[in-house]
């Protein structure tokens, strides 16, 4: 798919997302929160789901964890508009209470429709309810800063998520803060990562024809950070 095309299905799904009854979300919702950023970016963050100011505006990240996100995207040298932002859910639950599982699972066509036209190399869950989704049975405090493959049941065809706490784990409690950026740090060795994973799994033919690597065939510049931090901060419910 070309970029133009991509972009072209994610404003499709954007229509049917702010067209949905699916689930009861939507009839507390002042906007739907499809996503935005680049159709042809290798990073998909996927949050929670929309928050007061997000239900406002229709735009993922806006109130203040969006301020800490974009700060930590920009901590690694990207911009927001590099990466593409979305949410497990997107609408907004009421009163910003945990989404329910049956609105995640109506939901997750969405989310799902919205993988298989981004083929991301890398998902970073951002939250309790994105680190389920793409990394069933982990837990947060343990899992923080690494990758895992993820499952093409998703619709993520050959991809890793990358795990980070939510940035209200930060604005909760500042001390959490540089657990965060250096977690972050570790997201562009993820995605070289990923990317030899890819060019391995799935060899591009006019490249292995030519003999010649792929354009992007480049050396991972930085390790995967994994952490062993057995801290029980997981026991909060809120991240
Ligand atoms: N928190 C989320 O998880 N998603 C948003 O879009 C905003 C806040």
């Amino acid at each position: 798919m070309t970029a133009a095309e991509r972009r072209v299905a994610l404003d499709a799904i954007a229509a049917e997302v702010r067209d949905c009854t699916r689930c009861r979300l939507h009839e507390t919702r002042t906007k739907a929160v499809p996503g935005e950023g680049d159709p042809d970016t290798e990073v998909v963050f996927v949050g929670e789901g929309p928050g007061e100011n997000e239900d406002r505006q229709g735009r993922p990240f806006v109130g203040a964890s969006g301020a800490l996100l974009t700060e930590l995207i920009e901590s690694v040298g990207w911009t927001r508009p590099d990466v593409f932002i979305t949410n497990v859910v997107k609408c907004r639950p009421p009163g910003n209470r945990d989404p329910q599982p049956d609105e995640i699972g109506a939901c997750s066509v969405h989310l799902h429709h919205q993988m298989e036209v981004l083929d991301p190399a890398v998902v970073v869950t951002v939250g309790k309810h994105s680190l389920e989704r793409f990394r069933p049975g982990d837990r947060i405090s343990r899992v923080h800063g690494t990758t895992r493959p993820i499952d093409p049941a998703t619709g993520v065809r050959d991809g890793l998520a990358f795990a980070m706490y939510h940035p209200a784990f930060a604005l909760y409690q500042g001390s959490n803060r540089p657990t965060l950026f250096e977690d972050m740090a570790g997201l562009p060795g993820a995605v070289a990562a990923s990317r030899q994973r890819r060019i391995v799994s799935d060899p591009p033919v006019a490249a292995q024809a030519a003999g010649t690597p792929p354009n992007d065939a480049i050396e991972p510049t930085e390790p995967l950070v994994t952490r062993s931090d057995t801290s029980d901060t997981d026991q909060l419910t809120l991240f």
